[in-house]
This record gives structure tokens, C-alpha cells and sequence, in this order.
């Protein structure tokens, strides 16, 4: 079983990449499914066919489903949703009110774990793609159970053991409705769903990230930054796609070519695999398909393309050293400086990016040495 998350930012391709890679899947014998996050949907406009809320099957082994939150919210929160609502109501919020109210901030996210968790458990496909939001939405979503983890673990269990004890006692003096033993036992179980995806999603013999880009200079930052993030936050990123590159004997090729540079040098070594722009949009599962193939090449789409760290940080007393992995040994001179949020490596003539993360933006660099060949550590103090 594999997972294959599809991010980048707005317009770069993810929904027709995400599609092009389950059609070609798809025909390569798998049982495939690719589920849009993104609450803005656009799958069943790409595969010009209706995805539902359930997954529907397109072609053959091929399925898509557009999650939808309200849909989702019966599915998986009745016991929740019920509380919530009766303690919406006794606060004098009428029952409309309460209906939209009960769609509370993350929901949407967690129910995007939930159904995906489900499909995993359920083991029915062999491949779950996801098409999901832009990149800042995505760190969001991704690191939304890492954020929970202290409710979850600390205030639920402790609040859980409260009420048993004064529930009996507050019943008397309150009309409050009050969360019953099943409330919480629903909420766990579905705390332990999202978890368990999240582990996961981080586990590089199952998920990969594949970042989407273009070579438009605002869309290398925001995708230089999402690699860094994702890496830091533990979810591997197995491939970059460079989509939308124009024929090389046209104009435009000429403007774009010291970002295609820059997108090589920066994400290297992890894979970079190049889509060249079309000049008709690509629709319905045929087409798809063959985007596919062409993506791809020989290669098969639920493959691991890569698996070691791009960089790792490891601080000691207040020293951070940063360790690059460089796509080869290097002879030449390495010449190493930093530019706002932009660490700026130079070897020979190649010119190599990396975004800095918070924890060293504020620091200065205090030496640069290549260990092992093709690892470079940079020490900020
Ligand atoms: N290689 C390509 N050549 C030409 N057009 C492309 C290419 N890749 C994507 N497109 C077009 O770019 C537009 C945006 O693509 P798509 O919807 O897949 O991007 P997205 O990243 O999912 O966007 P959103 O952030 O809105 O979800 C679409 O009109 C699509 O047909
Ligand atoms: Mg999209």
C-alpha cells in the first residue's frame, strides 16, 4: 500500500498531475484512488467525470472521491456532533445556528484523515493519492495532529476523569449538558484514526510528499519552503515536478531557464522530474493517462524515487550545525552565505538555495566544512 500526497502552490498542476499519476497507475494494474482535500475541488473537472463524496469509480481500477465536510460530519462525528449541538442549543443558539456551528475550525482536516485512514484500514486500494490544498494550507493540515497532541494527551484524559467524578454532583445544580463516557470514548477513537494516519504519513516506506512547481521566481520560494518544512516536520519528500517548462526553441524558455536551474540545483538530490507545458489542457482519463506515461517515463509511478534526508539540524548548546546532502562530492570551493530567509550555496559555478527555518534565521553561520564527500555542514551559533 502506498500513499502519494500531491502539494505545491495555487495553479502549479497538482490536480492534473495527481490525476495523471493515478490514470497511468490505473493502467499499470493498480487499484487506485485519488481523493481531493482541497476544499476548492477541481478533480471531477480534470477527469471530466463526477467524484463523490463516497469514492466513484471512473475507469476500471480507477476511483476519485471530492471529500465534503458536511457529508463527512455524519459519517464519522454523530456522537460529537450531537453533544456539541445540545450544548449549543442550552446556550440559547437556535438549531440552525447550531448545525453550522458544529463545524468547527479543523474539521475539515480531520475528517480528510479519518476517510483516508478508513481507506487504509479497509486496505481497498493499492494506491491513495491525494490531491490536496496549496502548500501553506498543507503544512497545516499536516501538522494539525501535532498541534492537538497536547489537548489529546494531557487535558482529554484528565478532563475524561473529572467528570466521572462530578458529573453525578453537577447534574443537580446545572441543566449544562455534559459530555457523557461515550462522547469521549467517540472522540478518542477518532483522535487514534488521525494518528494513526499521521504516522503514516511520515512512515517513507509508505507515504511520499511530491512537491509541484513551476519555474516562476514566486513559486520556487513558497516550494522551497514547503520542502523544508515538510522535511522538518518528518514527511518525506520522494520527487519534485517541474511543470508547465516551455519548448526550448520558444521565447518563453529563455525567461524561465535560470529558474529551472534553480529548481534542479536546489531540490537535488531528491529527483526532479521535468512536464513540459501544453498547449491544450489536459482532460478526461485518456489524456491523463497519457501525461502519465510521459511523467514517468519507464518508471513506475508508486515507486520510492527517494529515501535519505535532504538536510538534518542538530543542535548542541545553543550551536546548530545544519548538514546538507549534496547530489555529488564536490572538489570545488564551497562559498556559503545567507540571504534573509535564503541560504545561498556556492560550488564551481552552480548556485544552490535552501530555505532556512525559523530556528536559524536569526543566527550567523560560523563555519562550513564537507564531511563524507557529499555532506556539507554549516554551523550557526
Ligand atoms: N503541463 C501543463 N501544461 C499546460 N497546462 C497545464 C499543465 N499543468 C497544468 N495545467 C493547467 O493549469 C491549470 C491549473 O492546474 P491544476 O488545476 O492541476 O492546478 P492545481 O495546482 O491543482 O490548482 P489549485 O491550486 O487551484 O488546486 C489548469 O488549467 C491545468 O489544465
Ligand atoms: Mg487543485
Amino acid at each position: 500500500m502506498r500513499i502519494i500526497l500531491f502539494t505545491g502552490k495555487g495553479g502549479v498542476g497538482k490536480t492534473t498531475l495527481s490525476a495523471a499519476t493515478g490514470a497511468y497507475l490505473s493502467e499499470l494494474g493498480r487499484k487506485v484512488l485519488v481523493v481531493s482535500v482541497d476544499p476548492a475541488h477541481s478533480l471531477s473537472d480534470v477527469l471530466e467525470e463526477d467524484a463523490g463524496p463516497e469514492p466513484v469509480k471512473i475507469f476500471r481500477n480507477f476511483y476519485a472521491q471530492e471529500i465534503d465536510v458536511y457529508y463527512s460530519i455524519e459519517k464519522f462525528w454523530g456522537v460529537l456532533k450531537e453533544y456539541l449541538k445540545s450544548l449549543l442549543r442550552w446556550q440559547g443558539i437556535d438549531e440552525i445556528l447550531a448545525e453550522e456551528m458544529s463545524v468547527l475550525p479543523g474539521m475539515e482536516e480531520v475528517s480528510a484523515f479519518l476517510w483516508i485512514n478508513s481507506h487504509v484500514e479497509k486496505g481497498e486500494f493499492d494506491v491513495i493519492i491525494v490531491d490536496s490544498a496549496p502548500t501553506g494550507e498543507t503544512l497545516r493540515f499536516l501538522s494539525l495532529p501535532d498541534a492537538a497532541s497536547w489537548w489529546v494527551t494531557k487535558i482529554l484524559p484528565l478532563q475524561r476523569k473529572l467528570m466521572k467524578f462530578i458529573r453525578p454532583a453537577a447534574k443537580m445544580v446545572s441543566s449544562m449538558p455534559l459530555p457523557e463516557e461515550q462522547t469521549y470514548d467517540a472522540l478518542e477513537d477518532l483522535f487514534r484514526q488521525v494518528y494513526n494516519l499521521y504516522y503514516l504519513l511520515q512512515n517513507p516506506e509508505v507515504s511520499s510528499v511530491r512537491l509541484v512547481v513551476n519555474p516562476e521566481k514566486m513559486v520556487i520560494k513558497e516550494t522551497e519552503k514547503a520542502f523544508t518544512y515538510l522535511h522538518l516536520f518528518g514527511f518525506p519528500v520522494d520527487a519534485v515536478f517541474l511543470n508547465k517548462v516551455a519548448p526550448e526553441d520558444s521565447p518563453f524558455y529563455e525567461v524561465q531557464k535560470k529558474y529551472i536551474e534553480r529548481i534542479k540545483t536546489s531540490f537535488e538530490p531528491t529527483p526532479v522530474f521535468v512536464v513540459p507545458q501544453f498547449y491544450e489542457e489536459v482532460l478526461g482519463y485518456e489524456k491523463l493517462k497519457e501525461l502519465g506515461k510521459l511523467l514517468y517515463k519507464e518508471e513506475a509511478p508508486d515507486k520510492i524515487f527517494y529515501t535519505d534526508k535532504p538536510f538534518e539540524i542538530v543542535e548542541n548548546e545553543k550551536t546548530y550545525v545544519l548538514r546538507l546532502t549534496l547530489k555529488e562530492a564536490s572538489e570545488d570551493k564551497i562559498e556559503v552565505y545567507q540571504k534573509g530567509e535564503d541560504l545561498i550555496l556556492k560550488i564551481g559555478n552552480l548556485k544552490k538555495h535552501f530555505f532556512l527555518p525559523r530556528v536559524l534565521l536569526n543566527k550567523e553561520i560560523t563555519g562550513a566544512v564537507v564531511k563524507e564527500g557529499n555532506l556539507l555542514e554549516i554551523t550557526f551559533k
